[in-house]
């Protein structure tokens, strides 16, 4: 866990959330697919009607920002369980709060999941995609040491445009 001062009066806090906490978790993960069509794949009609145990089993791999016990902001991480591709962590699920951004709060997020992969044993490597729209996802990226290794063209279409994907790998 780690504590940060984000603006007066606000003490935030970068931590896991317990599983009975499920309902903030869902509540900022609906909020973040509807406020930010453009940043994720999956959609807010996809996950509304996961069952509890879905979150539950989710809340596990994420990291949350509060702000006192608000949920403010998240990050998800998952290793992947193949036997070819053990030392590779994914990244996703990265979101702030609009209100709360600017502050460095997705940057603490952001160092928070990388120390917690690095310190994992066996990782070499940390992968991710982005919306190319996303620029300030972009910068918070890059800031952290991830590098651009590919676009996939037209890989989401909302609102009649389509957009592309900037695949970013970050080597341990
Ligand atoms: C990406 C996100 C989590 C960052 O959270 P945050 O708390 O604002 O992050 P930080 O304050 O640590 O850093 C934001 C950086 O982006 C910069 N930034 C903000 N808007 C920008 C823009 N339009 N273009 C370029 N940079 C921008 C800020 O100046 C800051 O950089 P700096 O610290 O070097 O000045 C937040 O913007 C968000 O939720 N975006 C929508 C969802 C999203 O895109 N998720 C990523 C999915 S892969």
């Amino acid at each position: 866990m780690s504590e940060n001062p984000a603006g007066v009066g606000s003490l935030i806090t970068i931590r896991r959330l317990p599983a009975d906490r499920w309902q903030d978790f869902r509540k900022i993960r609906l909020e973040a697919l509807e406020t930010e069509p453009y940043a994720f794949l999956s959609s807010s009609t996809d996950e509304e009607k996961f069952p509890e145990t879905t979150w539950r089993e989710r809340i596990v791999n994420h990291i949350f920002a509060l702000n006192g016990s608000e949920v403010i902001g998240m990050i998800g991480l998952i290793f992947r369980s193949r036997e070819k591709q053990k030392h590779i962590a994914d990244i996703f699920s990265f979101y702030v709060r609009r209100e709360f951004r600017d502050r460095g709060i997705g940057n603490l997020l952001l160092i928070e999941a990388i120390n917690f992969i690095s310190s994992s044993g066996g990782i070499s490597k940390i992968e991710l995609s982005v919306v190319s729209d996303q620029k300030a996802a972009i910068k918070v990226y890059e800031k952290n040491g991830f590098r651009h290794a590919g676009i996939l063209a037209r890989e989401m279409f909302v609102n009649g445009h389509f957009h592309d994907e900037i695949l970013m790998e970050k080597l341990l």
